[in-house]
């Protein structure tokens, strides 16, 4: 296999000799590759400072073209004959084709400038078929716990890229924190994307930062982070989180809160970690004021789906609130659940009649979805089963398997041991299509993704440390045909990755390195929240 990762459907056994690559080599795009013309000259130039000028027919060249033969992001590679040739069902294949090349061409080809200009570089001959098993390999960050800076997401769409991952589900507010730009709306991002201090651990820790955190994205910065996910075959989903995680725009726009219950004129950003009790309301102003946001959102991201979050919305503030009361008894609903529902699907019908979709997360099944809506199954399998069974799109993200913030090996010496230990083999070992959906149900399941909640992750040293090696696991669960998960071959898997942590290491990337954490990885003394025994499902 080359040792490519995620691995491919099928490799030919390298022939004898090596292709060569070098300063006198070509780059023949043919139409509609472009674009990953453009990314091999930009990324594998830099590594190689090879030219790669264009094609003027000489038999030196690597080819590039479209072939209507091929599944749409399926590619074949093939450097067993002249000229070598990536070859695509769309621009999407190709690039998929053209992350392969850049491994064949080993680790060094990660890297920003050549080490020995001048040298050239060799390929195995081999011939590559390929295609992904999941049409949705995603990575979630949260970027509103600790704010990653603009440089920070586009290395994190570059790190995606490399693994074939082609969804970046953009989790960009919560109760700590606003990261969009809202032209209409300036408070969110003058007073909601900042709180005062940080609580330095997770929910137990003693340990407080004493100072300010925050930070947004430009409209312009999230047009640049699409577009640069565009070129890379990445789709930017965008999550703005309604009706709970909302204490941070409720700080800045008091009347969007349950003003009949609190003064919420006294909130400020939230600076602790947990699930806020203050919650929209659900009254008409709140639902304009979202309206005007997502407006605005659906200017900047072209994807279908958009996420609306919906996830653990505390009831406390409804329940006593006479204005909530009012609301459940005008539209004749049972209860605040039914609620949920209803401001859920308010925005299900608004994003369907603008030509989107909506989707979240498996809480949005309480008291009934919308047709066309799709669910991030995160508490387990159940909530994806259910949704499939039901006729909607899921997305398999359960907590148990792949959110990448729970520690990644038992002892004291995880940098912040929270969750339940969640290993390498384990995230390996992750089946999103559950056994007990039929055919047809499961065709629903559109994939999987990694979720990376960043309570304690103040940084993309953390992120890195949390991401890795466990993303290249779940990358390879989503795009390779892998056996039942009890016969998948973890050993070649882990062969392959002392390849791979090569590559990483070209990237800069700071994972975890097998035998555990570096020096200065770790971080002695600060409490967590571990979770002895299996991990539930539920
Ligand atoms: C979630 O982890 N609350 C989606």
């Amino acid at each position: 296999m080359a040792d490519l990762v995620p691995a491919p459907a099928h490799c030919s056994a390298d022939t004898a000799g090596r292709t060569r690559i070098g300063a006198g080599t070509a780059l023949e795009a043919r139409p509609g590759t472009e674009g990953v013309a453009r990314w091999l000259r930009a990324t594998v130039g830099a590594a190689t400072g090879l030219p790669l000028p264009e094609a003027d027919g000489r038999e030196d060249r690597l080819v590039l073209s479209i072939e209507a033969d091929l599944p749409p992001e399926g590619y074949r590679l093939v450097t067993d004959g002249r000229p070598a040739r990536i070859q695509g069902g769309s621009a999407a294949g190709v690039f998929w084709g053209a992350q392969t090349f850049r491994q064949l061409l080993g680790p060094d080809a990660f890297r920003r400038a050549p080490l020995r200009p001048g040298r050239d570089w060799e390929l195995p001959r081999l011939t590559v078929e390929d295609a992904p098993r999941f049409g949705w390999r995603g990575l979630m960050l949260d970027v509103a716990r600790h704010f990653m800076p603009k440089e920070g997401v586009l290395r994190y769409l570059d790190l995606m890229a490399a693994h074939k991952l082609n969804v970046f589900h953009f989790h960009l507010t919560d109760d700590q924190g606003w990261r969009i730009e809202i032209e209409r709306y300036p408070r969110l991002t003058e007073v909601a994307s900042w709180r005062a201090r940080t609580r330095f651990g997770h929910r137990a820790s003693p340990l407080w930062e004493e100072k300010p955190h925050g930070g947004h994205y430009t409209r312009d910065d999230i047009r640049e982070i699409v577009a640069y996910a565009a070129e890379r075959h990445i789709t930017v989903v965008p999550e703005i989180d309604v009706p709970g995680h909302s204490q941070a725009a409720i700080a800045a726009y008091p009347e969007l809160g349950n003003a009949d219950v609190v003064d919420t004129s006294a909130l400020t950003v939230w600076d602790d970690w947990g699930i806020s009790a203050n919650v929209l309301s659900p009254g008409d102003a709140t639902l304009r004021f979202y309206e005007g946001v997502f407006e605005e959102v659906l200017e900047l991201f072209p994807s279908e789906f958009v996420h609306v979050g919906g996830d653990e919305c505390r009831k406390d503030q409804w329940r006593l609130s006479p204005a909530a009361k009012a609301r459940i008894a005008d539209l004749g609903l049972a209860d605040e659940d039914e609620l949920q529902a209803w401001f859920i699907g308010h925005f299900g019908t608004w994003l369907a009649e603008r030509g989107r979709r909506l989707i979240g997360w498996d809480e949005i099944l309480e008291g009934g979805l919308a047709p066309g809506a799709a669910v991030s199954s995160w508490r387990g399998y159940g909530g994806g089963v259910a949704a499939a069974r039901a006729g909607h799109d899921v997305v398999m993200c359960p907590e148990q398997y792949v959110y990448l913030d729970h520690r990644q090996a038992p002892g004291d010496d995880e940098p912040v041991p929270i969750g339940f230990v969640r290993t390498l083999e384990d995230v390996y070992r992750f089946e999103p299509v559950p056994a007990e959906l039929t055919g047809e149900e499961a065709r629903h399941v559109l994939g999987t993704q990694a979720n990376l909640w960043t309570e304690v992750m103040e940084d993309s040293a953390r992120v890195d440390y949390q991401a890795f090696p466990r993303l290249a696991a779940l990358a390879e669960v989503a795009w390779s045909r892998l056996p039942a998960p009890a016969d998948r071959d973890f050993a070649d898997f882990e062969r392959r990755m002392a390849a791979h942590y090569r590559r990483l290491d070209a990237l800069g990337v700071g994972y975890r390195p097998p035998t555990g954490p570096r020096p200065w990885q770790r971080r002695p003394g600060v409490p967590g929240r571990p979770i002895d025994g299996p991990p539930p499902n539920r």
